[in-house]
């Protein structure tokens, strides 16, 4: 899948900033941490004693974790931004869509169940053969689910529907979660949009890139307090 200069310029613009945050709080904790260490070593070579000392290590140690975690979000970025320029070109093999939504379905029921999320299916009861990439395509349905798994945090409902429109596989993936506010709507599929703490903002950009990649469209319908559904188009191979 390929990326252009220009996209790619905008992209590393994009990664840049998303780095900013974590590097400059490791640089401001990383100057606390030698302050307080500083100032233990004075105090256990002064009067102050060994209670003074001790303080400032546990102060100390606690900014460590902090550098820790954000080494790991740096991790995480960068990990998350190679993925998306990931170049590998698609493998393509006759899939069927309907076995592989039953495969993601089976895959997926037991976290679902855990979250309270009940799934209900609707699907095409016959095949389904797209030119596609299996790996690529279970990767976008799973970030869906997700992501509906996680708009919906104290439980709902997870419609999967399936269906054949004219020479189109059509998947549909809807949620009765928290929705999404119209303003937001524009931005979901822009790298690095993200609306959760820990959330990268890939997830969405990954899954459309995926799917134009393989030559289909990826919708969105989403009424917020109500929920939000999904839509994938992708054409049906040639007999
Ligand atoms: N089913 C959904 N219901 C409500 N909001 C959604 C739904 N799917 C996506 N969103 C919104 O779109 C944003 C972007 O989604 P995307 O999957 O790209 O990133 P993310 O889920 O925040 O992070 P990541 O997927 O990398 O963990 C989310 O943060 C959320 O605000
Ligand atoms: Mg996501």
């Amino acid at each position: 899948m390929k990326i252009g200069v220009e996209e790619l310029g905008r992209l590393t613009g994009e990664l840049a900033h998303e780095i900013k945050n974590p590097l400059s709080s490791i640089k401001i904790n990383l100057k606390l941490v030698r302050e307080e260490l500083e100032a233990a070593k004075s105090a256990q070579a002064g009067q102050a004693g060994r209670g003074q000392s001790g303080l400032g290590f546990t102060r100390a140690l606690r900014k460590i974790a902090v550098i820790e975690k954000e080494t790991v979000r740096l991790e995480q970025i960068l990990e998350g931004f190679l993925r998306y320029i990931d170049r590998t070109e698609l493998q393509l093999v006759d899939v069927d869509i309907s076995l592989l939504m039953s495969d993601m379905i089976d895959f997926y029921s037991p976290l679902a169940g855990s979250h309270s999320v009940i799934i209900r299916q609707q699907l095409y009861d016959k095949s389904l053969i797209c030119k596609a990439d299996e790996g690529m395509l279970k990767q976008v349905i799973l970030n869906l689910f997700i992501n509906a798994q996680q708009a919906m945090s104290d439980g709902g409902e997870l419609l999967i529907r399936t269906a054949r429109e004219k020479r189109e596989a059509v998947i549909q993936i809807s949620d009765t979660g928290s929705g999404i506010a119209p303003d937001k709507l524009p931005k979901i599929f822009d790298v690095y949009y993200s609306s959760r703490l820990q959330g990268s903002g890939l997830g969405l950009p990954t899954a459309r890139k995926i799917v134009e990649a393989h030559k289909g469209r990826i919708s969105v319908d989403s009424e917020p307090g109500k929920g939000t559904s999904f839509t994938i188009k992708l054409p049906i191979r040639k007999p």
